[in-house]
């Protein structure tokens, strides 16, 4: 792990966290599957399918401990560049996710969401969507937002045509438009901005993920691939970010 990327109190509580004072909202950047398998000399697919279910064991633990709402990106707008077979093998993986979630979410009292251009997935995989989001709205539990054909700059320009159309149509008008009326446009609409953002795999950048709503959201970035990905890691992240002082751009007011 980059231990330097850590104050000294962040490394001295690491993994202690308090269950009483968790982020509301998690927020994760699947990364380092390729890695994962190239070090083990197996194909990027191998990496993807271990990181779906580590994303299934990482969202059934956050439901356990009473997070409120996870996000994960899975799959963006640049993703399509990668070679065919590897877009067909991750398209399968979510395939088989829906399929299951679909008969264990009621079950397990997790809630599914999507953010993203889904208009441009197969005919089956926006039905399967359909009714996750469905059998969703009867149920309570942790919301996980799937981000799929996702990338933030496309959910903003998405945001401003719909708010052009809506203008357009005598429905909205620009000067009522403030930064409640515009977040009402976004995927986003009705969840809160996330609290901690987790990126696994080494990298320190945003990639286009939810660049509208992390304005204030506290970065953890760790070397541990996603694969690996473990509830200690979770533990470390949500540990570190109940250290931070957050501000909102003020100057007082205590930890998290
Ligand atoms: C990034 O790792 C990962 C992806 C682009 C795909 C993530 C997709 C899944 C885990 C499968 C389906 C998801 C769900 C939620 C069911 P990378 O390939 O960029 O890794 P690298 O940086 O090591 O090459």
């Amino acid at each position: 792990m980059g231990v330097s990327w850590f104050s000294k109190k962040e490394r001295d509580v690491a993994g202690q966290v308090d269950f009483d004072h968790l982020p509301r909202h998690i927020a994760i950047i699947l990364d380092g599957n390729g890695r994962w398998a190239k070090k083990r000399g197996l194909p990027r697919t191998a990496g993807h399918k271990v990181g779906a279910e580590t994303f299934r064991s990482i969202a059934t633990y956050c439901r356990d401990i009473g997070i409120d709402y996870l996000t994960v990106y899975a799959f963006s707008t640049e993703n399509w560049k990668r070679p065919k077979d590897e877009v067909d093998t991750i398209m399968a993986l979510l395939r088989q996710y829906l399929l299951e979630a679909i008969d264990t979410m009621e079950r397990d009292n997790v809630r599914l969401s999507f953010m993203g251009d889904l208009s441009v997935l197969t005919e089956e995989l926006r039905g399967l969507a359909a009714q996750c989001n469905e059998i969703s709205g009867r149920l309570t539990g942790c919301q996980c937002n799937i981000c799929v054909n996702y990338g933030g700059r496309a959910e903003l320009v998405h945001a401003a045509q719909r708010f052009a159309r809506d203008c357009l149509m005598g429905l909205a008008e620009p000067a009522g438009l403030t930064e409640e009326v515009f977040e009402g446009y976004l995927y986003s609409a009705g969840i809160p901005s996330p609290d901690l953002l987790i990126r696994p795999g080494g990298e320190q950048r945003l990639s286009n993920f939810l660049l509208w709503q992390c304005a204030y959201s506290e970065f953890y970035y760790t070397d541990v691939l996603w694969p690996d990905f473990s509830k200690e890691e979770l533990h470390r992240a949500i540990a570190a970010y109940q250290c931070r002082n957050r501000r909102f751009g003020g100057v007082s007011g205590g930890g998290v």
